[in-house]
């Protein structure tokens, strides 16, 4: 498929069928976000899928857990993650191992750390972004999270990690026809300079 296409098809799926993703089709889409580009080649990604019921439940009570405690929007939003996340079979905790940034530390400047920690997590969106566009053209509906990291402590207690958590994303065969969200005109984000 042609590639502009495939970005403009894919959009965010919240609701999925009760159909357990093979791992065959995660191994494709997790080698879709490996192939990315990253700072220096040093592939600062690491990735926990998860498929088990239990876990997937905890996570999305976590986040409802605190949705009386901020304020309506944040609620909102916490809301629809965490009914996001209870209704996928699958969901892939993605993680910045910050293997750059521990390497970029032994030259003891601190604009390197702000620019090294930039790099490891634009990197990763990259990755992500690679990831939900494979997910598309295998037919697996996707939706990119960043709202469970208000709660990365209890997450990477769940998942016995200490990696810094950069997104949750879900995956499921879609049960739902996603709607495509609008975008600016070109005309509104872009200045050529001549
Ligand atoms: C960095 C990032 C963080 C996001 N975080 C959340 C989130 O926490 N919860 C959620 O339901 N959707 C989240 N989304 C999905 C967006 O709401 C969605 O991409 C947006 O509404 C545009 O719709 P589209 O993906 O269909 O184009 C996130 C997307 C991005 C790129």
């Amino acid at each position: 498929m042609d590639i502009l296409k495939l970005i403009k098809k894919r959009c965010t799926t919240r609701i999925y069928l009760n159909k357990k993703i093979p791992h065959k089709i995660i191994n494709k889409i997790i080698e879709a976000g490996v192939w990315g580009p990253s700072i220096h080649g040093f592939q600062p990604w690491k990735f926990i899928i998860v498929q088990n019921r239990k876990i997937i439940n905890r996570f999305s009570k976590t986040i409802l857990s605190k949705t009386q405690i901020t304020e309506t929007y944040a609620n909102t939003l916490m809301t629809i993650t965490a009914r996001t996340i209870k209704n996928a079979g699958t969901i892939i905790a993605i993680y910045n191992s910050r293997n750059f940034t521990n390497f970029a530390h032994q030259f003891k400047k601190r604009n390197y750390t702000k620019i090294s920690e930039l790099s490891e997590v634009e990197a990763i969106s990259a990755a992500i972004q690679n990831m939900l566009l494979t997910a598309e053209t295998l037919r697996v509906g996707s939706c990119w999270t960043i709202v469970p990291l208000f709660y990365e402590q209890e997450i990477n207690r769940i998942l016995d990690t200490k990696d810094r958590l950069l997104a949750i994303v879900t995956l499921g065969f879609p049960a739902e026809k996603g709607r495509r969200t609008k975008r600016k005109p070109n005309n509104i984000v872009t200045k050529y300079i001549a």
